[in-house]
C-alpha cells in the first residue's frame, strides 16, 4: 500500500520523503490556506521533493474553468495528478484531463455510486474521505471496503487513495481492506511506529545491556 502525505509543509514532506515514506502528496485548498504560500510555488517545491503523484486542487466549479485550471496545474511539473470534486463538472473536467494523458484523483467522494461515477469517468485516483464520514456517525471504512468490491467487480483501474485518514487504526484498516493508497497528515504517519510495548521493551533491554558492563564499539 502506498503512503501519500497529506499536507504542503514541505519540511514534513522532506523529513517522510528521507525516510522513504513519502509515494506521493495530496493537498486541498485547506491545506494551501494552512501552509500560507502561493499554490503554484508550494506545488511545484513539492513536485521537486517527491517523484510519486502529488495531487494539486482546482478552485473553478464549472467544467470549462476546472479544465483550464487543470491543464495549468498539470503544467507544474510531469507528477502532478489534478484533484476535482465529485460533481458532474467535476467528472466532466475528470474525462476530458484523463483523455489529455493527466492523472486526475476525483475528490470529496462519500458514497459507493460516486466512486462507481468516478471510475467510469477515467479516474487515476478517487479519494473516500473516511474521517468525514465517521464525524457524521456512519462508517469511513465500510465505504473504502464497498468500492473495493465494486472496482473489484468491474476490473476497474482506478485506484482507491483513502483520505481524510485520522488514525492509525484508519491506516492499518484500509491496509486489511486492500486500498491502494491511505493519505495521512505527517503526525499519522509518524504515529504507526509507535507501541508501548516497544518502548517498554527497549527500556528493559536497556537497562539489562548496562547491567553487562559491555560495549559493542
Ligand atoms: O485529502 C483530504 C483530506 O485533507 C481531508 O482530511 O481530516 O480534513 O477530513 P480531513
Amino acid at each position: 500500500m502506498k503512503f501519500f502525505v497529506d499536507t504542503a509543509d514541505v519540511e514534513a514532506i522532506r523529513d517522510l520523503n528521507d525516510l522513504g515514506m513519502a509515494d506521493g502528496v495530496t493537498t486541498n485548498p485547506s491545506l494551501i490556506l494552512k501552509s500560507g504560500r502561493d499554490i503554484l510555488e508550494v506545488t511545484k517545491e513539492i513536485c521537486g521533493i517527491v517523484s510519486g503523484p502529488v495531487s494539486a486542487e482546482v478552485v473553478a466549479l464549472t467544467a470549462d474553468e476546472m479544465i483550464a485550471e487543470g491543464r495549468k496545474l498539470a503544467e507544474i511539473a510531469p507528477n502532478i495528478a489534478v484533484k476535482v470534486p465529485l460533481t458532474w463538472d467535476g467528472l466532466k473536467t475528470c474525462k476530458v484531463l484523463t483523455g489529455e494523458g493527466h492523472m486526475v484523483n476525483v475528490t470529496l467522494c462519500f458514497s459507493a455510486n460516486q466512486a462507481l461515477l468516478a471510475a467510469k469517468a477515467g479516474a487515476t485516483f478517487i479519494s473516500p474521505f473516511i474521517g468525514r464520514l465517521d464525524d457524521i456517525n456512519l462508517d469511513g471504512l465500510d465505504l473504502i471496503s464497498d468500492i473495493r468490491t465494486i472496482y473489484d467487480n468491474y476490473g476497474f483501474d482506478t485506484q482507491i487513495l483513502a483520505a481524510s485518514i485520522r488514525t492509525a487504526n484508519h491506516v492499518a484498516q484500509c491496509a486489511m481492506i486492500g486500498a491502494d493508497v491511505v493519505t495521512a497528515p505527517p503526525a499519522v504517519i509518524k504515529s504507526l511506529a509507535n507501541h508501548v510495548l516497544t518502548d517498554k521493551g527497549l527500556d528493559q533491554f536497556m537497562q539489562d545491556w548496562a547491567k553487562t558492563g559491555q560495549t559493542i564499539l
